[in-house]
């Protein structure tokens, strides 16, 4: 671990911007996250990380209520978005998902063309009031997406004509396309190459400057590179959160130990 660079060397504390208390979810009977407790602050790139099957994107799902489109999915305590209760009745699910949003692990765009798929989510939420300031808002994501280059010939074509890595970062596009205030990546560079990758990778980076962003990595040297703070998750538990550099090089649990060291994983 002593090769890697971290970004978080004096990070100033940032305000709050999703609180989790006391947060449980169950499928049926199988309880997969237990009693999490963490907050994510505003303008940092917080790393989940941990074995697969520890509940990291279970737990990612709760931050933006994509957990309610599981049927047998159950979760209980209160996680709030400055400092109101997400998942107060009053809350519209669609709502929330623009200022929280997310980019899956596998990418999913919609059946519809290159510039429509960027172009939903501001038109539902009404954040152009013209043409050509739609054609803006759209050419501003794909570039921020790192995809404008490869498509801006062929922005009628399907999103689902694209390679796999294509599609990913015009996901990314879309997701920032509504300029939300949280951004929630699972595995978002898993379909992706080296190049594509690194282009993420720096656009988390520019993100954070204005928004919060929480990515869940199978990389360490990923959430070493792009996070300032990380959380280790174990069998539904969250085990340690603090600063990337202590977790990675100084960690308080022998679980995180044996994580980032390999020994379970
Ligand atoms: N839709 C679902 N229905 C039932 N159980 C689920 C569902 N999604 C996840 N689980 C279970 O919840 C637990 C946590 O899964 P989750 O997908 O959150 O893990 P993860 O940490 O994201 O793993 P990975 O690194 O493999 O993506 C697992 O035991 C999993 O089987
Ligand atoms: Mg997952």
């Amino acid at each position: 671990m002593n090769d890697m660079q971290f970004t978080d060397r004096a990070v100033e504390q940032k305000e709050t911007k999703i609180a989790a208390k006391d947060v449980n979810v169950h499928y049926g009977e199988a309880h997969a996250i237990k009693d999490v407790n963490v907050e994510i602050e505003d303008k940092t790139v917080t790393a989940f990380i941990g074995p697969s099957g520890c509940g990291k994107s279970t737990f990612l799902r709760c931050l933006n209520r994509m957990n309610d489109t599981i049927d047998v999915c159950s979760v209980t305590g209160n996680i709030l978005l400055d400092g109101e209760d997400i998942y107060d009745k009053r809350v519209d699910p669609v709502q929330l998902r623009a200022k929280v949003g997310m980019v899956f692990q596998k990418p999913n765009p919609f059946p519809k063309s290159i510039y429509d798929n960027v172009a939903y989510g501001p038109r539902i939420h009404g954040l152009a009031k013209s043409k050509a300031e739609l054609d803006e808002i759209v050419e501003s994501a794909l570039r921020r997406g790192a995809i404008w280059e490869e498509v801006k010939d062929r922005l009628d074509k399907p999103g689902t004509g694209l390679s796999g890595g294509q599609q990913q970062r015009l996901c990314i596009a879309r997701a920032v396309a509504t300029e939300p205030e949280v951004l929630l990546m699972d595995e978002p560079c898993s379909a992706l190459d080296p190049i594509a990758t690194a282009q993420v990778e720096e656009l988390i980076d520019e993100l954070r400057e204005r928004y919060s962003v929480v990515i869940v990595t199978h990389s360490m040297q990923q959430a070493a590179r792009v996070s300032q703070k990380t959380a280790f998750f174990h069998l539904g538990t969250l085990v340690e959160f603090g600063h990337t550099g202590q977790i990675f090089t100084n960690p308080e649990d022998p679980r995180t130990e044996a994580y980032i060291t390999g020994r379970i994983g």
